[in-house]
């Protein structure tokens, strides 16, 4: 069976998670739910990324320990994954000790090797990015372009990775793989960024940043951000300079690390620069995905317009995250920017999830007890083209995710549903049955239900829930894989009783929006 090892960026723990940082992880969990479906063997990595300047001056203020705020604000994050039902296998924190030790043999192997040495700098540091900036990262007044904040001189000693070195194979790489960068248009960029790279600052005086790994052998030195993070994605597996885990080898390389478009160089030019000293394989593909912004803003807690997960369930009073995992998820085409406002949220869920598709599976159950008391006779059972239809869809969403075209997939399983819709709308089963036609009514029913197998399946990485619920009206098996489906779960049976029938979505009618 063919491995699937999928990553996110980790979360800065400064602050708490808002709907940008659940998009990652929701985008993610549909992908790696998806996989799972196709191969089952899966491993899914999230985490924290919990050293830095920020860190220490923001406990610093607090009056606690950068310990213990990250602590603290790890646990927000661990809880709304959990809350969103995202179903990582780990959740790495940077300030873990097996982490740190390995990150240091890194290092030194990178030092060892001369790939890392020492040179005194003087530069403009902005703690936002967490690195250097060069005169093409400012704004005319001097800001950075990404914070709109000046950065600080910097002079000092630091270890520098010979990132240059690296230059034309990952430049080669990039262009021999066009699929290695997702979208496509962003290649481009990282090629040109990769035009005018210089080697990098990996590490800060003890004496500006206390708050990181210690160097081993020199303790004047923190290894400072891209090194201790990027390196999360191998260590958490197991990664060892002198010998590594099963799971390492197991799952190393990536099938896709996704990331934010903000960091990509980072994850297009540090990293594969990093794991090409270290002589290990390249990710198979860098998926950098747009920004969520609110209301067609940018969220930023200057602005004081930041949503955070948690609000939107408890405002619409949605016990289930699925609606708000479905609609982050298909909020954008793969790599574009998507939007989340209160109005189009409940439009579209409740015109997709609860109408299309709830009230769909809903309407044909409660038909088939009102006319044949839940059962599935032997002579219901037909084919249909629709069948047929089903099976192509099932292969186009698997070429969409392929591509990690999370939405254009649901596009799809969306026209899908309106057209069954529509098969019962033009068979009209109610009609059947006032002319007593009970064999041709059945027939459609039973041609709905098996269709809404198929259905179940495909929603089920976006709502895995609603999906479940599905699946247990339909008695059929929601963990079956994609290449498994054959058409045949409905068997001739009594299928579900008055009772039994439960709507899967029901309308957001919440006045949230309008109160906001
Ligand atoms: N710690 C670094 C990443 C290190 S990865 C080795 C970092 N952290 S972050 O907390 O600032 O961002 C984490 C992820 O969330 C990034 O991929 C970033 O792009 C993403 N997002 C943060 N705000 C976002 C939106 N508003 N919309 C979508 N994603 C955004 O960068």
């Amino acid at each position: 069976m063919e491995k699937f090892y999928a990553t996110t960026a980790i979360d800065y723990v400064n602050g708490a998670p808002h709907i940008g940082h659940a998009y990652e992880k929701i985008l993610t969990d549909v992908i790696v739910r998806h996989f799972y479906k196709r191969s089952g063997n899966v491993y899914f990595l999230t985490g924290c990324d919990e050293h830095g300047i920020k860190i220490q001056k923001t406990s610093q203020e607090l009056d606690i320990t950068p310990q213990e705020f990250c602590d603290k604000n790890a646990k927000q994050f661990e809880d709304c994954w959990n809350l969103l039902d995202i179903n990582y296998n780990q959740l790495i924190r940077t300030t873990n000790p097996n982490h740190k030790k390995i990150v240091q043999k890194i290092f030194k192997k990178l030092v060892d090797k001369g790939d890392i040495y020492k040179h005194s700098y003087e530069g403009l540091y902005c703690s936002g990015c967490e690195c250097f900036l060069s005169d093409k990262d400012l704004d005319e007044d001097g800001c950075c372009l990404i914070h709109k904040k000046k950065p600080e001189k910097v002079s000092e000693e630091n270890y520098f990775f010979k990132l240059t070195k690296y230059k034309d194979r990952i430049i080669n790489h990039i262009k021999n793989n066009p699929d290695f960068i997702i979208p496509e248009f962003r290649a481009k960029e990282v090629l040109n960024q990769l035009d005018n790279i210089e080697d990098i600052s990996v590490s800060r005086s003890k004496s500006s940043v206390s708050w990181g790994i210690d160097v081993l052998d020199d303790d004047s030195q923190v290894i400072y951000v891209w090194i201790d993070a990027l390196s999360n994605y191998i260590t958490a597996l197991g990664y060892d300079p002198n010998g590594s885990s099963e799971l390492f080898e197991k799952y190393w390389p990536a099938n896709v690390q996704v990331i934010g478009k903000d960091i990509l160089k980072f994850h297009a030019i540090y990293w594969p620069a990093i794991l090409l000293a270290l002589d290990l394989p390249l990710p198979k593909h860098i998926l950098a995905h747009g920004w969520i912004t609110l209301d067609e803003a940018k969220m930023s807690k200057s602005l004081g317009n930041v949503v955070s997960a948690q609000n939107v369930l408890k405002g619409f009073e949605l016990k289930i995250p699925d609606a708000l995992r479905y609609y982050l998820a298909t909020s954008a085409a793969v790599g574009k920017d998507g939007n989340y406002s209160d109005l189009d949220f409940k439009e579209k869920v409740n015109s997709q999830l609860a109408n299309s598709m709830g009230n769909l599976l809903n309407r044909t159950l409660s038909m088939l007890v009102k006319y044949f008391e839940g059962e599935i006779k032997q002579e219901f059972i037909v084919d249909n083209e629709l069948f047929n239809r089903a099976k192509k869809l099932i292969n186009n969403t698997k070429a969409h995710f392929d591509s990690f075209e999370v939405q254009e997939a649901s596009v799809e399983l969306m026209e899908f549903i309106d057209e069954i819709n529509k098969f019962v709308t033009d068979n009209a089963p109610w009609t059947l049955a006032k002319e007593e036609k009970w064999t041709q009514c059945g027939q459609v029913l039973y041609v709905v239900l098996e269709l809404m197998c198929t259905v179940s399946v495909l929603i089920e990485p976006y709502c895995p829930n609603i999906a479940k619920l599905m699946a247990q009206q339909l008695k059929f098996d929601i963990n079956t894989k994609l290449d498994d489906i054959m058409f045949n779960n409905i068997k001739a049976q009594k299928l579900i009783s008055k009772e039994e029938i439960k709507p899967v979505f029901l309308r957001i009618d919440s006045e949230f929006a309008d109160k906001k």
